[in-house]
């Protein structure tokens, strides 16, 4: 067997075991985001679906692949994450009005938790929609955990501008990863 080849198999066994079941399930968005969330517990997260998923497609009750839908929660925090690290560099850049705990709180984001959550949730979206790992699972668990004690931190200052971004920063975490359990991430 010629290198080429057991490199061509190995490639597809990968993508064998990494599948994603529920990927190429063709649901309306609601359906999704009913699924993804559960009803009356996490109506807030319900919302958050909604208007997520209506991004890329204002038409109420159109269907899409679900796979699609959890490739966007992802895409769209990560995009929410850069914004926010572009606000924290902006307070940053003003460091003489900021107070000390502020300034250590933003840098503790910025320059380490959110870095971090940037790149696990790029490492998903690059997966999506057709790779559902159990590596994809730990992905979403670190994104939360990175973004979970930024948010943890910030909430401790007195006052932060920056904390409701943050917050919901962690819902969107939470969202993406809803999503990818509701095409079959562990
Ligand atoms: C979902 O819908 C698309 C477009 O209509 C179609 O090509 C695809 O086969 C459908 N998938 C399933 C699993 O039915
Ligand atoms: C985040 O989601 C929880 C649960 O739905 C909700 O209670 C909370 O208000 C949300 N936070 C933000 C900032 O949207």
């Amino acid at each position: 067997m010629s290198r080429e080849d057991s490199r061509g198999l190995s490639l597809s066994v990968t993508v064998v075991a990494g599948g994603c079941p529920g990927a190429r399930t063709n649901m309306t968005m609601e359906a999704a985001c009913r699924e993804a969330c559960g009803t009356a517990a996490a109506k807030g997260m319900y919302q958050l679906c909604i208007d997520t998923l209506r991004e890329e497609d204002t038409t109420a009750g159109s269907v899409d692949e679900a796979g699609e839908y959890a490739y966007h929660a992802a895409w769209r925090a990560l995009w929410a994450y850069l914004d926010t690290m572009g606000r924290a560099w902006h307070f940053l850049g003003d460091a003489a009005r900021l107070a000390g705990e502020e300034k250590a709180a933003y840098e503790f984001c910025v320059g380490g938790r959110y870095q971090e959550a940037e790149a696990a949730m790029d490492r998903v979206r690059n997966r999506l929609p057709d790779h559902c790992g159990p590596n994809v699972g730990d992905e979403y668990k670190m994104a939360l955990r990175d973004v979970g004690a930024c948010r943890d931190r910030v909430a401790k200052l007195p006052s932060s501008p920056l904390l409701a971004m943050v917050e919901v920063d962690y819902n969107r975490t939470l969202l993406a990863s809803m999503l990818g359990k509701l095409i079959g991430v562990k």
